[in-house]
């Protein structure tokens, strides 16, 4: 797998566009924001794409106060879930932002996920609320300093 960092608008976003639609949006009978679109202008989007570069995952990065950002609209593959793509995805991306000083990771986690979260060591903060319809909860991780690769 490769771990690629695209551009906003980029062909390779669109298409995440499209796997985002599909996997978290046509379940719950809703369409993605156009202004959720204009807002990524300022995000940064990453993917993991398969030797025969086919789109594994992807996940956007928004970038808050010093050392912190927050993790959006993490997405795998419909025919690809539970193949240890979200961890890798995730972990490669973290690795990245710590070597780049941004040890401080909070997401809107919908409930359905929070066990994939907390096994990668995030855990929930206050109460749950609710996002597109369906419950969330806050969720944070500290990533160590050295963390590399
Ligand atoms: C949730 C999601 C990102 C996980 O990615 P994935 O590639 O399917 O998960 P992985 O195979 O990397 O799983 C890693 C571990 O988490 C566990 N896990 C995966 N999805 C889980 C879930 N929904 N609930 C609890 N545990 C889960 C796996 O069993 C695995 O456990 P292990 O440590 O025992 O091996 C992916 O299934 C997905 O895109 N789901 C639909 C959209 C969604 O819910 N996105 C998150 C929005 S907040």
């Amino acid at each position: 797998m490769t771990l690629i960092e695209m551009a906003f608008a980029s062909e390779a976003y669109e298409r995440c566009w499209l796997l985002r639609q599909a996997v978290l949006r046509t379940p719950l009978g809703l369409t993605l924001d156009i202004r959720e679109r204009t807002a990524e202008v300022g995000h940064r989007h990453f993917a993991l794409i398969t030797e025969s570069n086919d789109l594994a995952a992807c996940i956007s990065v928004v970038p808050m106060t010093e050392g912190h950002a927050k993790l959006r609209q993490m997405a795998v593959n419909e025919n690809m879930q539970g193949a240890g793509l979200g961890r890798e995805l995730i972990t490669r991306v973290e690795s990245l932002l710590a070597r780049q000083g941004i040890c401080h990771l909070h997401m809107h986690a919908r409930d359905t996920a929070i066990g994939f979260y907390t096994r990668l060591g995030y855990q929930v903060e206050g109460d749950p609320f609710v996002e597109v319809t369906i419950p969330h909860v806050k969720m944070t991780k500290t990533l160590p300093t050295q963390l590399s690769g």
